[in-house]
């Protein structure tokens, strides 16, 4: 059985005390989650209130970035190692979010990765093409790209601890879906390319739908076999919406 993820994408949403008041809510609601790991990507500056928030519960901590750098002179970065004594577990990278307004591609997603494996978190590595690479047809060599560039380049032990969030670009904060059949075949695809590069294990990596998911639509996207959950925005800030997207396995 692959693990079930529901993970929060704050974004730079929410003050400190805001996102800890969030964190809170989220924790009392928890218990009716069963049998999904439930994961809040917070802003660097709420990583302590939050951690704090949800201590002893069930909900685990990403960072939504990580620095390409171990430490040194990158003025406004935040280094991994500066992440993990949170105890964060996990780290976005390559959202559509870095790799449009900071110019991320595979070079710098490569050194990423190696840094948050190096500081025991575990990328959720996104993936996802833009409206017009799917109007052209192309949005099968985008995704295929995106992971043969990076992900094929870890070692079989970080492959078991990745997780992938296929996010089309144009359903991001748009209220547009893609249709749970279209969903279902591009994870079906990105599953393929991880197995022709790890074999049976890809059957083991969480793939996450990301883009307008919410209470109302997260039922039918997550009943697709290749579905393994969702990366949550807008619905995330709301911790009764996001409680009820992680019921809706
Ligand atoms: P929305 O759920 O707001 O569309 O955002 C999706 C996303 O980008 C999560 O990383």
């Amino acid at each position: 059985m692959r693990q079930k993820i529901v993970a929060g994408n704050w974004k730079m949403n929410t003050t400190p005390a805001e996102g800890e008041a969030l964190a809170k809510a989220v924790v009392a609601a928890s218990s009716e989650v069963k049998d999904v790991t439930l994961i809040l990507g917070v802003p660097f500056t709420h990583l302590c209130p939050v951690s704090k928030a949800i201590a002893g519960s069930q909900v685990k901590l990403a960072a939504q970035d990580c620095s390409a750098h171990d430490k040194g002179a990158y003025t406004g970065e935040v280094a991994a190692s500066m992440i993990a004594p949170f105890g964060a577990q996990y780290v976005i990278l390559g959202h559509s979010e870095r790799r449009e307004y900071h110019g991320e591609n595979s070079a710098v997603l490569n050194e990423k990765m190696k840094q948050a494996y190096a500081n025991g978190l575990a990328p959720i590595y996104c993936v996802g093409e833009k409206l017009e690479e799917r109007e052209s047809g192309k949005h099968f060599d985008v995704v295929t790209k995106q992971i043969e560039e990076v992900v094929f380049n870890l070692s079989d032990d970080q492959f078991d601890k990745l997780v992938v969030a296929y996010e089309p670009v144009w359903a991001i904060g748009t209220g547009k879906t893609a249709t749970a059949d279209q969903a279902q075949e591009i994870h079906a695809h990105i599953r393929k390319v991880l197995a022709s590069k790890f074999g049976a294990k890809a059957e083991n990596t969480p793939i996450l739908y990301g883009g307008s998911c919410k209470p109302s639509n997260a039922a039918e996207i997550f009943s697709k076999a290749d579905v393994d959950g969702g990366l949550i925005g807008g619905a995330a800030l709301k911790a009764e919406d996001f409680i009820a997207i992680a019921k809706a396995f």
